[in-house]
């Protein structure tokens, strides 16, 4: 018999549905429906630009971030070279790489989740065009801090483009958080994506956005697709960076509800390192399987890696204790070998800047 999902934890979505603000909007560009948006999104990417307080050409925008990301492959990758990246990521890297006739080079994540920059940047060579970055990352949730960053984009040859995703960074509450603004200038190679999928809650209207130097930005907008921004998400994007508060005390509840959820786990025996994204990582050796199947039957849908990890989004507050119930079920994981929760993070962070400098 299948059980019925109560709760969908499994994409890294957004627990709140668009605002009254925000669904009007759309309501009045859905009655003019009949008019073609924009050929080029111009008045979309100014909008953004001044929200973002940068100059508009220094943005382009893709449909989903997942868009831009492939058109700065169109532009830089030929068939034959590499695209690398810390592997476990977000799937659609391996499969954007292929798409564009690039070999795709994984790199293992550090056994604490974090991207391995140091592995990342022996990876490279002269075949290389784009090394990816998430920050934070998905699904671990581990983030790169400023000095870290700093370092390997000095290390990182400028033949080499490097994507740096931060689809997540609204739910970053580090104080040591990169200023990716402030890098552009120093690294024409950078680009930046973000999404209105997630913080903002507009995951089916398909809009992101890159920012980066002028050069490289005209380079990527010659992948823009007419047309390819619709009306309706163009709508729903403008009337949300008018709700920005109200948006912001979203994705602050969303913060909130992951350290709680995260010390309910910590408190059954789950070891759960900090995340700075929209979810939590639940790694082997504890038993991952066991949750996964105990969230199914309980009508948690969250994303799960047989053998090797569980992704839960943070949900609302309804959808959070039925995790912690469901995982309440599961066997305590074995307490032997824990250390403390920020441990592992710091020596990555050490070892990563004594190689580096
Ligand atoms: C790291 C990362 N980047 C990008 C995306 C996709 O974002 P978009 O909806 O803007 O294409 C996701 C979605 O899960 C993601 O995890």
């Amino acid at each position: 018999m299948d059980i019925p999902v109560l709760h969908r934890l499994a994409l890294n979505e957004s627990p709140y549905p668009p605002l009254p603000s925000v669904r009007r909007a759309m309501q009045r560009a859905v009655a003019q429906a009949h008019r073609y948006p924009q050929f080029h999104p111009d008045d979309l990417t100014e909008r953004i630009a001044a929200w973002c307080q940068v100059t508009s050409d220094r943005v382009m925008v893709g449909s989903g971030s997942v868009g831009v990301a492939l058109q700065l492959l169109r532009t830089v990758v030929r068939p034959g070279d590499a695209v690398a990246y810390g592997w476990r990521t977000f799937d659609a890297y391996p499969l954007l790489a292929t798409m564009v006739g690039a070999h795709p080079v994984p790199v293992p994540l550090s056994p604490d989740g974090h991207q391995d920059l140091g592995a990342l940047l022996a990876a490279l060579d002269h075949r290389t065009r784009v090394v990816v970055l998430c920050n934070p990352h998905n699904p671990t949730g581990s983030l790169i801090t400023a000095d870290i960053l700093s370092a390997f984009l000095r290390q990182v040859p400028r033949h080499v483009t490097v994507l740096l995703d931060e689809a997540y960074v609204e739910f970053a509450r580090h104080s040591a958080l990169p200023d990716t603004h402030a890098l552009l200038d120093s690294h024409p190679n950078l680009l930046v994506l973000r999404t209105f999928s997630k913080a903002y809650g507009l995951a089916a209207l398909r809009v992101g956005y890159g920012l980066g130097v002028p050069d490289l930005v005209a380079r990527i907008r010659r992948q823009q697709l007419p047309f390819g921004i619709n009306a309706v998400a163009t709508a729903a994007v403008k009337a949300s960076l008018r709700a920005g508060s109200e948006l912001r005390r979203r994705v602050d509840a969303v913060v909130a509800e992951r350290e709680r959820l995260r010390h309910g786990l910590l408190d059954l025996g789950w070891r759960v390192h900090p995340s700075h994204a929209n979810s939590l990582w639940l790694h082997a050796p504890d038993p991952v399987d066991e949750g996964a199947m105990a969230l199914t039957a309980a009508g948690v849908q969250a994303r799960h890696y047989p053998g090797e990890g569980l992704r839960v989004t943070i949900g609302s507050r309804e959808a959070n204790d039925a995790v912690v119930a469901a995982l309440a079920s599961v066997g305590r994981p074995e307490a032997s070998d824990r250390r403390a929760p920020n441990a592992p993070a710091d020596e990555a962070v050490s070892a990563y800047l004594r190689v580096s400098g």
